[in-house]
């Protein structure tokens, strides 16, 4: 049997997925992953709050299974289940109209209280609906206290005590920690489990350490940042249970969902293209990308874009920081994001300031980044610290070269340019600086306007790198695997 995968059960556990609701890339390896084990067979669910954004746009698809009370410390509050199914997968919604129907998905002083819910409510539900998952797969703080609710709160039933624990961290700096009362009042835990150390962060709790210390497996999003967490410097201070941990600690690094991200078929774009005629798709969608932002339409010029938030992890200060420096260069620069007033500031300055070069776009705006991926020539990405990154994978795929510093997953799927060779598929650098990063920047546009062929070369390797969820599916089967013995039925 050994690396034959059985069909198993798997309920994934999230704040947020695609295509219901997204604030970042967590949503889509949701919308993605659990697709693509589907595919392979597997019964893969996945649970996520009934945000009002969900309820705006899809209400009317959803069907209500049904309302239990859900009993957590001393939360005593009805919870409605919803489901729909999408590509063979089914969603389940978890409606609680105070906790989730509010404009954001979080960010509230009562975030401890809708996650205590959202979770217990999910672990009620599997009794509900009578599916027993072989594995529950959690991700990110939201769901991080999964494991430890689904062992101590339901200790007299087999069957949750069969289930097996997947917990994926996608951003170690989001740790959902929280005043120790939480403990009884929202969660319905023993002191014990903050008495003997496991949960207790700071002398509060931590939902992150908690997912941790109790899953059977760990996972994040890239091999480097699973090597990269263990230290001091990336481990945010989780690094010493991560530890403890590590031989149940898997690097996976994403993919994408190359049906909703195809340069070939994508209805955003003025038009498609593919590896074979990438040279006039890109060209075309360059020119309307100038147009529709008011920057001069110029066929030769490079043209640099950002699609993120604009946060100290994406390095935006290494970039706002040499601005004028950027714009002396013989560039055009597309930027799209929302974050820290400082970063936004310094981009509407620079877009003020050269007028028909570059232009700043202050908002989430999901079509137009399909635009800016495949109009722009080079990506960038100079993250402080990234875990996976998707941005930098869409990229690759709509022909655009990626520009990263060489950490986490920028630095698993981006393989630098090598004059000598022809290798690679972007450019990268290592330290923290900016004016590194400002020459790397320089570097390429010499590549760019002097090396057409070796440019042409490097964006045939970005387009034909394959960045579907096919190579990790099956390391995640295999984790599975390991896990449940499936050899074992
Ligand atoms: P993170 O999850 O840390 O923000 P990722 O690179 O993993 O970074 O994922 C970011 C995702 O969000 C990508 O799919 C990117 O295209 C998208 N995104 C980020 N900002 C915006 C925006 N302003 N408008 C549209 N899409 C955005
Ligand atoms: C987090 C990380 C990002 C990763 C995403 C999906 O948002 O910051 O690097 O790609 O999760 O795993």
């Amino acid at each position: 049997m050994e690396g034959v995968c059985m069909a198993r059960s798997i309920l994934f556990a999230a704040g947020e997925g695609l295509p219901f609701v997204k604030t970042g890339g967590l949503a889509d390896v949701i919308g993605s992953l659990p697709k693509s084990l589907a595919k392979r067979g597997h019964d893969v669910r996945v649970v996520l709050p009934l945000y009002k954004k969900i309820i705006d746009k899809y209400y009317n698809q959803l069907e209500r299974i049904g309302t239990i009370q859900v009993h957590s410390g001393w939360i005593d509050q009805p919870a409605t289940f919803y489901k729909t199914e999408v590509d063979g997968v089914v969603y389940y919604f978890i409606e609680h109209q105070h906790y989730f129907e509010r404009d954001a998905l979080y960010g509230y002083n009562d975030d401890g209280e809708r996650f205590a819910f959202f979770q217990r409510a999910l672990l009620d539900m599997i009794y509900f609906i009578d599916w027993w998952p072989n594995i529950i797969h959690e991700n990110d703080w939201q769901t991080g206290m999964v494991p430890l609710m689904a062992k101590a709160c339901y200790q007299g039933d087999v069957r949750y005590q069969a289930i097996k624990h997947v917990y994926t961290i996608h951003n170690l700096a989001f740790q959902g920690n929280f005043g120790v009362e939480m403990l009884q009042s929202c969660l319905g835990l023993d002191y014990y489990y903050f008495d003997n150390g496991s949960i207790k962060f700071d002398n509060g709790i931590s939902f992150m350490k908690t997912g941790i210390v109790f899953a059977d497996k760990i996972t994040t999003v890239s091999p480097t940042y699973a090597n990269e967490i263990l230290t001091d410097y990336y481990g945010e201070r989780m690094n010493a249970i991560l530890r403890y941990r590590r031989d149940d600690l898997w690097g996976i690094v994403n993919g994408i969902d190359t049906v909703a991200w195809d340069p070939k078929k994508d209805k955003h774009l003025v038009k498609n293209f593919d590896v074979k005629n990438v040279a006039a798709g890109k060209a075309a969608n360059k020119a309307a990308l100038q147009a529709e932002l008011g920057l001069k339409v110029d066929k030769d010029v490079c043209v640099i874009g950002i699609v993120s938030r604009l946060t100290n992890q994406k390095g935006v200060y290494l970039i706002t920081s040499r601005l004028r420096e950027i714009m002396d260069l013989d560039v055009q620069f597309v930027v799209l994001g929302t974050g820290e007033t400082a970063a936004e500031d310094a981009f509407k300055w620079m877009e003020s300031e050269y007028k028909g070069r570059a232009v700043y776009y202050s908002g989430y705006n999901e079509e137009l980044a399909h635009r800016i991926y495949a109009g722009v020539d080079l990506f960038l990405m100079p993250s402080l610290y990234e875990p996976c990154g998707i941005g930098q994978l869409i990229a690759m795929h709509y022909g655009s070269l990626p520009l990263v510093r060489e950490t986490g997953g920028l630095k698993d799927t981006v393989q630098p340019f090598n004059e000598y060779t022809g290798e690679g598929n972007g450019f990268s650098f290592y330290a923290e600086n900016a004016d590194d990063m400002l020459h790397t920047l320089q570097y390429a546009l010499k590549q760019y306007y002097t090396n057409k062929a070796g440019w042409k070369g490097l964006v045939k390797a970005a387009m034909t790198r394959d960045v579907s969820w096919e190579a990790s599916s099956n390391v995640y089967e295999e984790l599975y695997y390991q896990l449940c013995n499936w050899s074992d039925n």
